[in-house]
């Protein structure tokens, strides 16, 4: 084995165990986060659109890693950083869903751009792309939207007790806050 690279099978056990879990609670908090903060946005959106613009907004798995099988491979606009010593190539999703090469207002959370916009379009990768990518989505998918759905009518019984967000930028995503179920709605 390669040093630092993680065998497929093990990467996939730990993956089905960790994503079931931490990746899911990320998408919901965040969905319902975005929902508080942006209400009026939010009252006009589905529970869909809300779900796929909180997956660009804030990718729960905000990097994709991949082995570099053969250096030469590079395209000439890497070839200045790939080195003797690089085994694997990290991609943010974070940035490409930021990116204004493939979103119009990337920094701005805008559900009603999904009417019109299909999940497979480029620039979009929450679960990984090819032959490696997330065998939970449609999984996750499944039961985020509905979830969402029901969380909607009751958002005024979630406050954020704590939020230390930078201002609105490609890592705001990253932000952290803490949700709280709020019974008095307070
Ligand atoms: C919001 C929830 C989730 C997100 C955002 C997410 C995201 C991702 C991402 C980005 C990858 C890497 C894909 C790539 O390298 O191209 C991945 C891989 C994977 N995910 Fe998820 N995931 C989620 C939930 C789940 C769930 C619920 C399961 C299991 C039931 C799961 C199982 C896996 C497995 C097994 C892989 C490895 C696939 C492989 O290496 O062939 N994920 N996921």
């Amino acid at each position: 084995m390669t040093r630092g690279i993680v065998p497929p099978k093990i990467r996939r056990i730990v993956r089905t165990i960790d994503g079931g879990s931490r990746s899911i609670g990320s998408l919901v908090s965040s969905a319902i986060y975005y929902a508080k903060k942006y209400p009026k946005i939010a009252q006009c959106a589905t529970p869909e659109q809300i779900v796929l613009e909180t997956l660009r907004c804030a990718p729960p798995a905000w990097t994709v890693v991949r082995p570099v099988l053969d250096r030469n491979a590079a395209p000439p606009s890497l070839a200045a950083y790939v080195t003797e010593e690089l085994e694997e190539v990290v991609i943010s999703t974070l940035l490409i869903h930021h990116d204004e090469k493939y979103w119009q207002h990337p920094d701005s959370w805008l559900p009603s751009r999904w009417h019109q916009t299909s999940p497979s379009v480029s620039g979009f990768m929450p679960f990984g792309k090819g032959t490696e990518r997330c065998f939970g989505q449609s999984y996750i998918f499944n039961l985020a939207v509905p979830l969402v759905g029901r969380v909607l009518p009751l958002l005024d019984s979630f406050c954020v007790t704590e939020e230390k967000a930078m201002p609105d930028g490609p890592l705001y995503s990253v932000a952290s806050y803490e949700l709280r179920y709020c019974e008095s709605g307070s």
